[in-house]
């Protein structure tokens, strides 16, 4: 990965700081995108203790609001790298609320502020090709039943908050699958995945001592980061597009994140909620 540019969103703990880790050990740059700079340093520190030679770069990056999304678009853009590859990791699950512009919190974290981040890295993307958008998945996706495009636009309706992260996960494989027509040919890739079921932060709204037993039975945040690793730097994955993986090999996702009119109505969704102008706030 020497020469290379990488950038990973939510890269201050679990799945997304071990990927950056492993990336800068590998050789490459990496740009840590997190919300909170304090963590984000603290983890940059941890990482440089691993890798004394580390290339890291801190960008601030609140997924919640499309304004913050914009401003790290535009400092990355500003710094005139590369983008080698894109990992799109932050994520958050068991949480309630709206974002800064008014749709669901867990949507709007993890698939609308990244819809966006990627459209305004995909120039630098293309100009850097081969290059490749991993995004991180779950699952999850398989277990949604119908979608409602309505409901994303208004504050999360379930106490568990569980129904609406599937949702979001199923959006980020749809994204991905719709990426790929886009760029079909280019040479930028996109590869959607499922990490495992990981002990990571994203289970800290779960009530302990639940937490504790539940973790008991997950993998490691090392085993979880396995796969976008592949995924972010196998050559031999290199001519692979718009598909699905888990424990590192290629899955069959669930049929309804294959269904191409719903790939391109959110497409379609997502372009105009990210509009200027086109949300209240
Ligand atoms: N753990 C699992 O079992 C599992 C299973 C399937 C899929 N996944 C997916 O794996 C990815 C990584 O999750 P993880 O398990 O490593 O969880 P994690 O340890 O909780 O890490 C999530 C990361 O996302 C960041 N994040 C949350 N909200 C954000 C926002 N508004 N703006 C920017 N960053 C934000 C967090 O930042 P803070 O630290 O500041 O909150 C953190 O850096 C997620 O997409 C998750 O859905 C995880």
């Amino acid at each position: 990965m020497k020469g290379k540019v990488c950038l990973v969103t939510g890269a201050n703990t679990g799945i997304g700081e071990v990927t950056a880790r492993e990336l800068a050990g590998r050789g490459a740059k990496v740009w840590m995108a997190c919300r909170n700079q304090t963590k984000a340093a603290e983890a940059a520190a941890r990482i440089r203790a691993v890798h004394p030679d580390a290339a890291l770069e801190l960008l601030p990056l609140d997924l919640a609001d499309l304004g913050s999304v914009r401003e790290a678009a535009a400092a990355f853009l500003a710094s005139g790298e590369r983008l080698d590859v894109l990992v799109n990791n932050a994520g958050l699950a068991g949480q309630r609320g709206v974002t800064a512009q008014g749709f669901e919190l867990t949507f709007g974290v993890n698939h609308l502020g990244h819809f966006l981040f990627t459209e305004k890295l995909r120039d630098r993307l293309v100009e850097s090709a081969p290059a490749r958008v991993v995004i991180v998945a779950s699952r999850a996706h398989e277990r949604v039943r119908r979608v409602d495009l309505d409901d994303l636009r208004r504050p999360t309706r379930t106490i568990s908050g569980f129904p609406e992260y599937q949702v979001s996960k199923l959006c980020n494989v749809l994204h991905a699958k719709a990426l790929a027509r886009r760029l079909e040919g280019i040479g930028v890739t996109t590869y959607a995945l499922h990490p495992g079921v990981v002990a990571s932060d994203v289970w800290r709204k779960v009530p302990w001592p639940a937490r504790a037993v539940m973790k008991l039975f997950m993998v490691t945040n090392e085993e979880g980061a396995q796969t976008t690793l592949r995924c972010a730097t196998d050559p031999a994955l290199a001519d692979e597009t718009g598909l699905y993986y888990s424990d590192c090999a290629q899955k069959q996702a669930a049929a309804l994140a294959r269904d191409e009119a719903l790939q391109e109505e959110l497409w379609r969704r997502s372009e105009a909620w990210c509009a200027p102008g086109s949300t209240p706030h």
